[in-house]
């Protein structure tokens, strides 16, 4: 561990060793703070190199090849119905009843209208199949089904024609009919049946039910395709694959000292031109434009397997049609394994190829440890088997699970990285904390896990996500810059290195080039380079009249 460090954390426990040193005193814990950042600044940790590259400052090419509708939501404008995609949550209540649809045990029986409050019972995940026509999907996973004169049911596990349901809008309500042309009803002993005579009109009637879209938060590949269609959607993606990341980004992150891009990719790509439906072929050719001017701007690539088949998380990263997680399958996994091999196969041997990453944040509820350290195994040798060098990144679960847990299972013997996601966010435990709390939570809990990590004689440490965001309201630039800069010493010391995310964002504080042509990050001098110490006194001092201004 370099000297320095060692230092810090000797002042650190010095002066603020107890937790509530800062709010004890909080004109003593400006100072302290302002004394150790300052520290933190002037003397940069010393680095090895990875693979004779300085260590990966990157940033991530996310929202490209990989669609996440938060990040461009204008991708999806144009499609009809745009609120009822693959995934939407609705739920159905009588008009004349006034009770929910629901479907007791969460599927595998008939369909009841008697419940006065709706929950996961009672809530449905749409299937699109046109812009007017949906399968839904009950909590235990079965489809509403209609057979001749029977009640509806949620028995059926393989949606087709019988699962398919026309919808009548009208405001918040709707008219549900079969293809057959009958219309669904809630009868008065509390059943779902699809014989209403006639055509129902807007009034309170049978037929007439208010939905409610509960949450309708899934904007990825799947609902994006599906949504327009292959032909429209062919040309929006063809579109926003030239457009959102070019040469000139390339060129833009070279002169600020990133010497890496991460780019996430979804599994479809090793069937372009002509994935399964719906998805959307050209990313390939996207990828392969990234590899030229990755060589032309001297950056590295790190492909990332972020979309596997079935999905590995259930969110729309991971092009999920609905939220459900179906990855950890035997089919999935070779399925997965074959878009390794084919990665692998295409690059490996491409100078700008820095490493593979075999899965992006699979899901700690969702996919048990075993099943994805033996899914990193097969990985490994995979990669292995075109590229001695190339490094192999596996990703930490997400959600309740410790990262030493990777580092105990012997993936493979050389270059092999660890990649952790740094985020004060997507967890209410962050949601209260001021600008100084988020930092200290840097200090206090980053950066031991990271030593702890480093020291851990095992693979390479990878903060593969961290954004320069928060959930602190109306902060000041000084205080971003603060942040940044806190995130990137700690950040720094990790043995492989880290990237931001994201390359371009909607949202401006995610967004990596208005962070920097808007000095809200900092990025300071490459670890590896001599300390320019003008540069770091300039950032220095800012950070010391910071303090001193007071931050709160
Ligand atoms: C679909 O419904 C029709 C008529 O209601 C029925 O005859 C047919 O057997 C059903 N098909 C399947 C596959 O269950």
């Amino acid at each position: 561990m370099p000297i320095m460090t060692c230092l810090h954390y000797w002042i650190w426990n010095k002066l603020g060793g107890k937790k509530d040193f800062f709010f004890a005193s909080a004109e003593m814990g400006r100072w302290a703070f302002c004394v150790l950042i300052l520290l933190w600044i002037l003397f940069p940790l010393a680095n090895s190199s990875v693979d004779g590259l300085d260590k990966v400052r990157g940033v991530n090419l996310g929202g490209w090849l990989v669609v996440e509708g938060w990040i461009k939501p204008s991708l999806f404008d144009g499609i009809p119905n745009r609120d009822m995609l693959d995934g939407t949550q609705v739920q159905f209540k009588s008009v004349t009843l006034q009770k929910y649809v629901s479907v007791d045990g969460g599927g595998g029986m008939n369909v009841t209208v008697d419940r006065d409050v709706a929950s996961s019972w009672e809530t449905f995940r749409l299937w699109r199949v046109s812009d007017r026509e949906f399968q839904f999907r009950c909590f235990g996973g079965q489809f509403l089904t209609s057979s001749e004169g029977d009640p509806i049911s949620a028995t059926v596990t393989s949606p087709a024609l019988n699962e398919t349901f026309y919808i009548e809008r009208n405001d918040t309500r709707v008219h549900i009919k079969l293809l057959g042309g009958n219309y669904v009803q809630a009868t008065m002993n509390n059943q779902l049946t699809a014989n209403y005579q006639g055509v129902p009109g807007w009034d309170d009637n049978a037929a007439t039910f208010e939905m409610t879209i509960a949450a309708n938060n899934l904007l990825g590949d799947y609902q994006l395709a599906n949504g327009y269609g292959h032909d429209k959607a062919k040309e929006v993606l063809m579109k926003h694959q030239r457009s959102f990341i070019t040469a000139g980004d390339f060129a833009f992150l070279s002169r600020n000292g990133i010497n890496t891009v991460r780019i996430p990719v979804g599994w479809w790509i090793a069937q372009d031109p002509y994935p399964p439906a719906p998805f959307i072929g050209g990313s390939l050719v996207a990828l392969d434009g990234a590899f030229s001017w990755a060589q032309v701007y001297n950056l590295k690539c790190i492909i990332d397997l972020h979309a596997a088949p079935g999905s590995q998380n259930g969110m729309e990263h991971s092009a999920s049609r609905d939220g459900s997680v179906g990855w950890p399958s035997p089919d999935y996994i070779s399925q997965t394994l074959d878009v390794i091999d084919f990665l692998s196969a295409r690059y490996a041997n491409h100078p700008a190829l820095l490493g593979i990453e075999l899965l992006n944040e699979p899901s700690a509820a969702s996919v048990p440890l075993d099943v994805l350290v033996s899914y990193y195994m097969r990985g490994y040798q995979i990669v292995r088997n075109y590229s001695s060098e190339a490094y192999v990144i596996i990703c930490q679960r997400i959600g309740n699970a410790d990262p030493m847990e990777l580092y105990q299972a012997n993936i493979g013997d050389s270059n092999i990285v660890v990649d952790l996601h740094y985020y004060n966010l997507f967890d209410p435990y962050f949601d209260n904390m001021n600008a100084m709390e988020n930092i200290q939570f840097i200090y206090e809990s980053r950066v031991p896990q990271l030593q702890s990590l480093d020291s851990a004689n095992g693979p390479l440490v990878y903060i593969g996500e961290w954004v320069n965001e928060w959930s602190v309201t109306n902060a000041s630039q000084i205080q971003y810059q603060m942040y940044g800069s806190a995130q990137l010493q700690a950040y720094d010391a990790a043995s492989f290195g880290w990237s931001y995310w994201t390359l371009k964002n909607d949202r401006i504080h995610w967004d990596f080039e208005w962070n920097i042509k808007n000095k809200y990050l900092l990025l300071g001098s490459s670890p590896m380079k001599t300390p320019n110490n003008f540069v770091w006194l300039t950032v220095a001092c800012g950070v010391l009249l910071c303090a001193l201004s007071g931050m709160t």
